[in-house]
């Protein structure tokens, strides 16, 4: 079953350098299956912050529909959880009343929300503020908080990207755990090819100026995957490559300021 699908949606945002249209996003359709763990990748700048927020209903696109459930997005909604690269917490509130924030209804928050710092491994820092926590802890609650929520699609915008690798690939596995034991619906936006073949049940590529799906590649489940596979090792380089032949050609015309359909 579709969850979430973006039909020929384009994106343009005013180039505050010259007051012209910055076309982000051109032409995306993308479906997102239920149950489905997609990884996100692409150059910097090629619009994969945008398509989630497009998604998460923070933004509206200036063409096309974004649908969740069969509906319209118009706006932010618990059904789909938000975690960005930077933790965001409330740096005034205790850990467990920033994931308490999050849960709704009015009954037993702070028993649902011990549950998922439970299941991060953070209930012992319940009483303690982001502050005293590390990055990789702090983007664990993050995680709870939005999961907290209850969503039935969780979008992750680089969530580890700004984590020493021992601390990420840690986090990458909590969350695959986490996936594959709570039946949720992941978007995972990652620059990290290695991480994103760890994860995904399928990968995405997009280019740039204007952003745009390139490619895609199903694989098969199945983890912990074996990256030193030769299918892996293989994948790898043809999707590093495709990144690279994008890259490339962006450089070759940068930041196109064109006109939606030209
Ligand atoms: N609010 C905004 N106003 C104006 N331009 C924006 C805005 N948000 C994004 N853009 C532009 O849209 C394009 C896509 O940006 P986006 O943040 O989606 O890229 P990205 O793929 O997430 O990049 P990165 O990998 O660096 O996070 C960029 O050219 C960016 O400058
Ligand atoms: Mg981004």
């Amino acid at each position: 079953m579709i969850l979430a699908s973006m039909r020929n949606v384009s994106k343009v945002f005013t180039d505050t350098r010259n007051g012209r249209g910055l076309v982000a996003l051109n032409g995306i359709d993308l479906d997102i299956k239920e149950g489905e763990f997609l990884c996100l990748v692409g150059s910097s700048g090629c619009g994969k912050s945008t398509t989630l927020n497009l998604l998460a209903g923070f933004e509206s696109p200036t063409r096309g529909d974004v649908s969740f459930k069969g509906g319209k997005v118009n706006g932010p909604s618990p059904e789909r959880g938000v975690v960005f690269q930077e933790p965001s917490l409330y740096p005034w509130m205790s850990v467990l009343q920033n994931v308490m924030f999050s849960v709704q209804g009015d009954e037993g928050k702070e028993r649902v929300a011990m549950e998922y710092l439970r299941m991060v491994g953070l209930d012992g820092f319940a009483a303690s503020r982001p502050s005293d926590l590390s990055g990789g802890m702090k983007q664990r609650v993050a995680i709870a908080r939005a999961l907290a929520m209850g969503p039935d699609l969780l979008l992750m915008d680089e969530p580890f990207g700004s984590l020493d690798e021992q601390t990420r690939r840690k986090l990458d596995n909590e969350v695959l755990r986490l996936w594959k034991d709570g039946g949720k619906t992941v978007v995972f936006v990652t620059h990290n090819i290695e991480e994103a073949l760890m994860l995904g049940t399928r990968i995405v590529l997009m280019s740039a100026s204007p952003g745009r799906i390139e490619k895609e590649w199903t694989l098969e489940p199945g983890w912990p995957r074996d990256l030193s596979s030769p299918s892996m090792v293989m994948l790898k380089g043809v999707i590093i490559g495709m990144l690279q032949a994008c890259a490339c050609a962006n450089g070759a015309a940068p930041a196109r300021l064109v006109t939606i359909g030209e």
